[in-house]
């Protein structure tokens, strides 16, 4: 059963901050328990470097790390653990496809399709390879509220589109994007599917087999894990012929006097120099915490919380909500005739932390009509009663109060 004051009781960011509501797990989660012992277990017992020393400690800690892949592997059920490469988060893994795949596959008759509601993080690597190879850059008009319309998407697709990169949930809007649906189709053209999944694969089960996306990239610390760690997948054969674009110890099994590299195979010719082996370790004990309680009863509780959040939002005259069917715990809305940090600014005076801006997505707050808007986003461990106080917070804001807290 999902018991959330149970859950909560691991989290010592709870215990250690009795007042305060931390609506901005999008932004980064909290950890439990067991993420920080592994981290100190790390730091205070075994702290070597792996794949490299010849001694039981060095040994060790790199069995452990070869698991956290399996786990990582059985997290998002890939056919072989060979398919998991350790980034330093989404944006490094979506950068290393960007670079060891588009510049090195598309040309100045392709187009890399994307939609308007991305993060920096899954359009600007894409922008620089359209500059150096000359691909041209679509994207998948977005009905005007933001959602993807899977025929809108098929009426973008074409025989030129050789990359098709998505996230599988908008950062900002919450809504959840039929990833088989979409690989399907971009794979009968011949494209390649990249999936962001940094606010996917914390919130929803994955299975990249059934859907059959051939990248996917997530962060660890968005996912109860640690910063500085997260996964690039990919199907095998095409990190297999993908360009490592970091090189360095660790990853090429020879190199000589002339210049001749031998890289050795996935996913090892992409992790050059020491990893956050720390990070990796604590990634592990994340994944392994949120497999514990069931990824299908996370999803399950922030469907029910953010139904929750939005249904009361919609009840407050002084409210506009922009993505009313989010399902996936991101509820994004303004205090009309306040501006969106003014707001944040004055939550932050009743202990309630939320994100306000643009999120990283300049481009969608053209398309909802917005150019600032406030962000609540939730994770397991938020409860009704937390969303009772928010929202009595959030109904009673006016631009006098927020000037007063300016004052
Ligand atoms: C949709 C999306 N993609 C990519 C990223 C980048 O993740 P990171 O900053 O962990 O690399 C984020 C971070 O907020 C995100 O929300």
């Amino acid at each position: 059963m999902f018991d959330v004051k149970a859950i909560r009781r691991d989290f010592p960011m709870f215990q250690n901050n009795p007042e305060l509501i931390y609506f901005d797990s999008a932004a980064t989660s909290f950890k439990p328990q067991k993420v920080i012992d592994a981290v100190m277990d790390y730091y205070c017992n075994k702290t070597v470097n792996i794949h490299r020393g010849d001694y039981d400690l060095s040994f060790n800690v790199s069995n452990t790390y070869e698991e956290a892949r399996e786990v990582a592997r059985k997290f998002i059920n890939a056919q072989s653990s060979d398919e998991i490469v350790f980034t330093n988060g989404a944006s490094s893994a979506l950068n290393l496809v960007a670079y060891g795949y588009g510049q090195k596959y598309l040309t100045a008759d392709d187009v890399i399709l994307s939609s308007e509601a991305e993060h920096a993080s899954n359009i600007l690597p894409w922008f620089r390879v359209a500059e150096v190879t000359g691909a041209k850059i679509e994207y998948i008009p977005l009905r005007p509220d933001g959602s993807f319309d899977i025929e809108l998407f098929k009426k973008a697709m074409h025989s030129g589109v050789k990359v098709v990169t998505l996230a599988q949930v908008s950062n900002v809007l919450g809504y959840i994007l039929p990833m088989k649906e979409i690989a399907k189709i971009a794979h009968s053209y011949g494209a390649v599917v990249v999936c962001d999944g940094a606010q996917s694969v914390p919130h929803i089960k994955t299975d990249v087999q059934d859907t059959d996306i051939d990248f996917l990239a997530f962060s660890g610390h968005k996912m109860c894990g640690p910063s500085g760690v997260g996964v690039l997948y990919g199907k095998y054969a095409l990190l297999d012929k993908m360009d490592a674009f970091m090189l360095g110890g660790g990853s090429n099994a020879r190199f000589d006097i002339c210049g001749n590299i031998l890289l050795k195979k996935p996913p090892f010719k992409f992790e050059a120099g020491t990893p956050c082996i720390e990070g990796v370790l604590g990634l592990k004990a994340a994944m392994e915490y949120l497999m514990d309680i069931g990824m299908e009863n996370v999803e399950a509780n922030d469907k029910m919380l953010v139904h929750y959040l939005s249904s009361k939002l919609l009840e407050l005259p002084n409210i506009e909500l922009y993505n009313p069917h989010s399902d996936c715990a991101i509820c994004t809305f303004n205090v009309k005739g306040v501006f969106a940090q003014d707001a944040a600014t004055y939550l932050n005076t009743k202990h309630i932390a939320v994100r306000s801006g643009n999120h990283c997505a300049k481009i969608l707050l053209n398309v909802i009509g917005a150019s600032e808007t406030i962000r609540a986003s939730m994770y397991l461990y938020n409860t009704k009663e937390e969303i009772d106080r928010f929202v009595k917070e959030v109904a009673q804001i006016d631009l006098d109060k927020c000037v007063g807290v300016f004052l």
